[in-house]
């Protein structure tokens, strides 16, 4: 192994360990754009957005990030043209089945977040196979929101305890902020502390709406594909000059 590899494999010398952010949000921006300034077309963008993604996994789990959310299909993204929607289907399938073995090797514990139902067939087995095949591993939890809303996930929340307090097995007493998170899809991680944004748009986008009520946001104008460890070591950067109050003095 080359020293520049084993030294990028470290967590950079200036970051406190201690205080890394537990869980990285990314809204992966920035991919037709990136095409565009090339020449090429959007669908490249993807393929390339799609590496950047495998190398930031690989760092946070180098790094000792625990867990890492990312935006990959948003319920607004259907209103792309059709052939660049069945492209990216296509991709994300392709790329999971191609991906699993080194996912299954490195420890990744993937997980989808989602109205999953709607998703092609063929995509949907491959998400169940990779979950089926993750799902004891102990390293990074690697959550790929994937025709995923934040307006839908708290519209399923709320359809699903009313339909608890309509058969008499909840009181609307007993709704309150931690049950209403035990019916999102990320009951079972903590809250985003980073939420980075590539592609310079001052945006959420529909993202993550309940999770990231307290989570520190970190924009970038680089595009997605571009977005290296030496991006993420500015972005954990900055997260570590930040002084989170919650609130409070
Ligand atoms: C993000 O890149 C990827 C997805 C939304 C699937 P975009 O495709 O939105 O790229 P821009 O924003 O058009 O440059
Ligand atoms: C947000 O990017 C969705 C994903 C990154 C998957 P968009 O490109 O769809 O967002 P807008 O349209 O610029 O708000
Ligand atoms: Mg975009």
């Amino acid at each position: 192994m080359s020293a520049k590899l084993s030294v990028l494999q470290q967590l950079p010398a200036d970051l406190d360990r201690e205080r890394l952010p537990k869980h990285v949000a990314v809204i992966m921006d920035g991919n037709g754009r990136w095409a565009k300034r090339q020449g090429l077309p959007r669908i490249m963008g993807h393929r390339r957005g799609v590496s950047a993604l495998k190398d930031l996994l690989r760092c946070c789990n180098d790094w000792g990030i625990q867990a890492l959310t990312t935006y990959a299909f948003s319920t607004e993204n259907w209103g792309r043209p059709l052939e660049e929607v069945d492209f990216l289907m296509s991709l994300f399938e392709g790329k999971l089945r191609q991906e699993l073995q080194d996912m299954v090797d490195e420890g990744v514990k993937i997980k989808f977040i989602g109205n999953l139902a709607a998703l092609p067939q063929s995509l949907q087995a491959e998400i169940e196979r990779s979950v089926a095949a993750t799902q004891d591993n102990q390293g990074i939890r690697f959550t790929v929101a994937t025709n995923y809303g934040g307006r839908q996930e708290i519209v399923q929340a709320a359809r699903a305890i009313a339909l608890q307090v309509q058969e008499g097995k909840l009181q609307p007493e007993e709704i309150d902020e931690a049950l209403f998170k035990s019916y999102l899809y990320t009951a079972d991680v903590c809250d985003p502390d980073l939420l980075i944004r590539t592609s310079g748009e001052m945006r959420i986008s529909n993202f993550m709406l309940w999770q990231i009520a307290y989570a520190e946001i970190y924009i970038t104008d680089t595009f997605w594909p571009d977005f290296d460890r030496a991006e993420f070591h500015r972005a954990l950067y900055a997260y570590q000059q930040r002084s989170r109050r919650f609130g409070k003095v």
